[in-house]
């Protein structure tokens, strides 16, 4: 099959090559699939310049797909030859920059009436978005949010999420178009600009003194860490970056009895290389394989009745993955930039 690989580690307009590649092979519970649509993420960036883990070359990026199934494996349930998915491909093996995915049926769900764009705009951001605020941070109706990067891919399903059960928003921008889609299409209550305002100061003055009980910090560096002035105590901080405290940011999180969380889309994922396809030591394993399935299709049902509006701001032919990868590194996206896969 042809993909547009990346030959090795390196900037994005001398790294990507189109190559006849192998077919990839389903394990037993794999869904292989004809890709028509896949998006670009931050991660795919990041492994492109340097990985956290040794990856072998040719590599196929490409970490959400929306095409139809043309084989299944041994093991698989509830999907047939044809029927049209989405999902978001492990990381740790090839992606979707290619005519076909190999992914776990078990973190798929059907693509429904969605057009393939919007439906590629899903899968990776939108389970990000739904662990981190339900899992994590386990929000409610009444609960004040501060949701970072509100404008990002992440960021905008968050904050409809969070809108959609009953919280009040506080999230971050920094362009003119990106404060006024925060303000003006996601409805979040304060919009606040990371560059200029006193975020610290603005949050205190929002919540009346209390701080912030539910952060969610989809920037890391100095968002994250400026975060730990305006946590108010016993609040939780969930970030969806690997940053790090020292000593001192370590005391001021004890002292006022802060929970920190991580969440990484990728750790429940069965076919995730780590696990071995199981997840250790958990009770319900079995039901926990399929949640990511179950939360897409959540998602999906909230977008066919209107109740989640994923936004595709560019769609790029996937012969131009080099462009819309330079596009993502300057960091400035608003909702999704999604790749059509083409002959
Ligand atoms: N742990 C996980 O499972 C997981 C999953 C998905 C993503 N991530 C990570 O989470 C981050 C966000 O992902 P994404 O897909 O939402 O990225 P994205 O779409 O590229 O985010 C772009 C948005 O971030 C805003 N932004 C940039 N710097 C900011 C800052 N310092 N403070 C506040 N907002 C800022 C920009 O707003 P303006 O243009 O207005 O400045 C832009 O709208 C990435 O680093 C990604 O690698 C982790």
């Amino acid at each position: 099959m042809k993909a547009n690989v990346i030959t090795a580690h390196g900037p994005a307009a001398k790294v990507f090559e189109m190559q006849q590649v192998a077919d990839p092979v389903p394990t037993e519970y794999d869904l292989i699939v004809k890709v028509l649509t896949t998006s670009i993420n931050p991660l795919d960036c990041r492994i492109r310049n340097k990985a956290s883990v040794p990856r072998n070359f040719p590599l196929t990026l490409g970490f959400d797909v929306c095409g139809v199934v043309v084989e299944k494996g041994r093991d698989v349930t509830g999907f047939e030859i044809g029927d049209r998915v989405i999902g978001s491909p492990t990381p740790f093996r090839n992606g979707a920059n290619a005519e076909y995915v190999a992914i776990d049926h078990r973190s798929c769900t059907w693509a429904g009436t969605l057009a393939d764009a919007t439906a590629a705009a899903i899968p990776l951001v939108g389970i990000t978005a739904y662990e981190a605020l339900f899992d994590r941070l386990r929000i409610r109706s009444g609960d004040w949010v501060v949701i970072h990067a509100g404008a990002g891919g992440v960021g905008h399903l968050a904050i409809q999420l969070a809108k959609n059960t009953g919280c009040r928003i506080i999230t971050t921008a920094s362009r003119p178009e990106s404060l006024a889609y925060c303000a003006n299409e996601l409805g979040a209550d304060h919009v606040l600009n990371y560059r200029e305002a006193d975020i610290a100061g603005a949050v205190m003055d929002i919540t009346k003194g209390r701080g912030a009980g539910l952060i969610m910090d989809n920037a890391g560096g100095e968002c994250f860490s400026r975060s730990l002035d305006y946590v108010s105590p016993n609040g939780h901080i969930c970030t969806i970056l690997p940053v790090a405290v020292d000593e001192q940011q370590g005391y001021q999180l004890l002292l006022k009895n802060i929970t920190l969380s991580y969440q990484f889309m990728g750790d429940r994922r069965s076919g995730d290389r780590r696990s071995g396809g199981r997840i250790a030591g958990r009770q319900n394993a079995a039901h926990e394989e399929n949640r990511q399935g179950q939360v897409l299709q959540k998602l999906v049902e909230m977008v066919e009745c209107g109740q989640l509006r994923p936004h595709v701001s560019k769609i790029y032919d996937w012969h131009d993955l080099a462009q819309a990868h330079e596009k993502m590194e300057r960091g400035h996206v608003s909702g999704k930039l999604v790749v059509r896969v083409t002959n």
